[in-house]
């Protein structure tokens, strides 16, 4: 399947009017019932405001109106997902680490073959914009023939991303290994080519896959290129399961926890993004919080491998940088709407504040991947990554019988959260440029 490229006299200064919510801060929503968003030619956001209040000045303005059962909210942010576990995702085993022998290795490895590679790149990032996705922080395979055909995808696609080679030189089959100083050398040079590519929509992460994956050569020099490119993203998974912090402990000894592993290597900071963190002490959140390094909390993943339940309210109370991560191919879906939900059901005896969930999932996510001053809410001078949103149709309602409202802005965050569904996304935008509509569905 392959998209058409984006057609770029799509960007005219346009005007959208619906119901619209977005996030201000943890515990801030806005909601409009009928408001208006503006964005200009270059896909940026000008004004958003109730329609009343602009309904005079924008006399001569295209107006794009939406319907009564639509809403539109920022584009999702999807901290941590896997690009070549697209195929496999929904494939269960009993543990993480034999999960990752039984399953995904193998798939990885078949993106040695460059057709497969593209195949899988074209259906997972065009899935992401399906998915209302506007911003994934992505592993790619340890090929770099593969990675580059991901990043040549994306840029074709319209994708925003933070993308990396994932990069393993030990206890993984030999087809996805190689020297040390050869994988540094490889992700140097696709950073070079990839970094701020696509006017910006485009950012690079170094990608060791676990500390049990990395050799000791590899991390320092990974910790040499982050000196070096202060600007480029750090992107691993953490603390997952009690098996795998076990063998980090044999492997590193020397080690009081598994965050010093990292720590040692300099791989923690700003722009260091942590997926899961389930298991970490209060010492290890008091560092990382201080070093200001971002965890991606990935819950449907935590329920499908059984890894534990992340400590959501504790981490919010230290004010870390936290966003929610789908994990497929460990998560079954690329939803952040279904992520919300089992953030919310992770937590056995906390209700988690539905605006916490949206915050989360959109600004909350942006701030974690340091994209929060341009990007996750509608104020002005952002970049416009919105999402139009369609409430299904049921055949009674409360008040007009033709008309499905979506109803006060509790009760439809309320059902965003808890019956939101990949099939509600009707039309998805990168900075103001319509990068998915869904198909009309045919009535025989
Ligand atoms: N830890 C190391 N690799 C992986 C992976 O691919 N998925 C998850 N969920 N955890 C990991
Ligand atoms: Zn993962």
């Amino acid at each position: 399947m392959t998209l058409p490229p984006i057609n770029t006299s799509q960007l005219v200064s346009r005007a959208y009017r619906g119901a619209i919510l977005h996030a201000l801060a943890k515990d801030e929503l806005v909601y409009l019932a009928d408001g208006v968003l503006l964005v200009d030619a270059q896909g940026m956001i000008t004004a958003c405001g109730p329609w009343l209040e602009w309904q005079e000045a924008l006399a001569g303005v295209a107006v794009i109106r939406c319907l009564a059962n639509q809403l539109i909210v920022p584009g999702f942010v999807d901290t941590h997902v896997h690009l070549p576990q697209m195929a496999v995702a929904g494939c269960q085993a009993p543990s993480l680490l034999e999960w990752l022998d039984t399953h995904i290795f193998a798939e990885e490895a078949r993106f040695a073959d460059a057709d497969y590679a593209r195949t899988i790149s074209e259906w997972f990032l065009s899935e992401l914009l399906a998915n209302g996705t506007t911003l994934a922080n992505v592993f790619l395979t340890s090929h770099p023939g593969a990675s580059q055909i991901a990043f040549e995808t994306a840029a074709r696609l319209g994708n925003r991303v933070v993308m990396g080679q994932t990069l393993m030189d030990k206890q993984a089959p030999d087809s996805l290994l190689r020297p040390a100083a050869q994988l540094l050398q490889e992700t140097e040079s696709l950073c070079r080519q990839w970094h701020g590519a696509n006017d910006g929509r485009i950012q690079y992460a170094w990608v060791p896959r676990f500390a049990l994956t990395s050799s000791e050569e590899l991390m320092s020099g990974l910790g040499e290129l982050r000196r070096q490119y202060p600007e480029v993203y750090l992107h691993t998974h953490l603390s997952e399961q009690l098996g795998e912090i076990a063998a980090v402990k044999a492997q590193f000894p020397w080690a009081s926890d598994y965050t010093e592993v990292y720590e040692r290597f300099g791989l923690l900071g700003t722009r260091t993004v942590l997926a899961h963190g389930i298991h970490l002490c209060d010492g290890e959140l008091t560092r990382l919080k201080a070093l200001d390094a971002s965890l991606a909390h990935c819950p449907s993943s935590n329920f499908f491998l059984k890894s534990g339940r992340f400590r959501l309210m504790e981490v919010l109370r230290r004010q870390l940088r936290l966003g929610l991560g789908s994990d497929v191919g460990a998560g079954p879906t690329l939803s952040l709407l279904t992520v919300m939900k089992d953030a919310q059901y992770m937590q056995a005896d906390t209700l988690v504040p539905l605006a916490t969930l949206f915050y989360l999932a959109t600004l909350g996510g942006a701030e974690a991947l340091h994209q929060g001053h341009r990007l996750g809410n509608f104020e002005p001078g952002k970049e416009a990554d919105f999402v139009v949103l369609d409430f299904p149709a049921t055949p009674v309602s409360h008040d007009k019988p033709s008309v499905q409202s979506p109803g006060t802005s509790e009760a439809l965050l309320s059902r965003l959260v808890y019956q939101g569904h990949q099939q509600w996304i009707s039309e998805t935008y990168i900075r103001g440029q319509r990068v998915y509509q869904r198909a009309p569905i045919v009535q025989n």
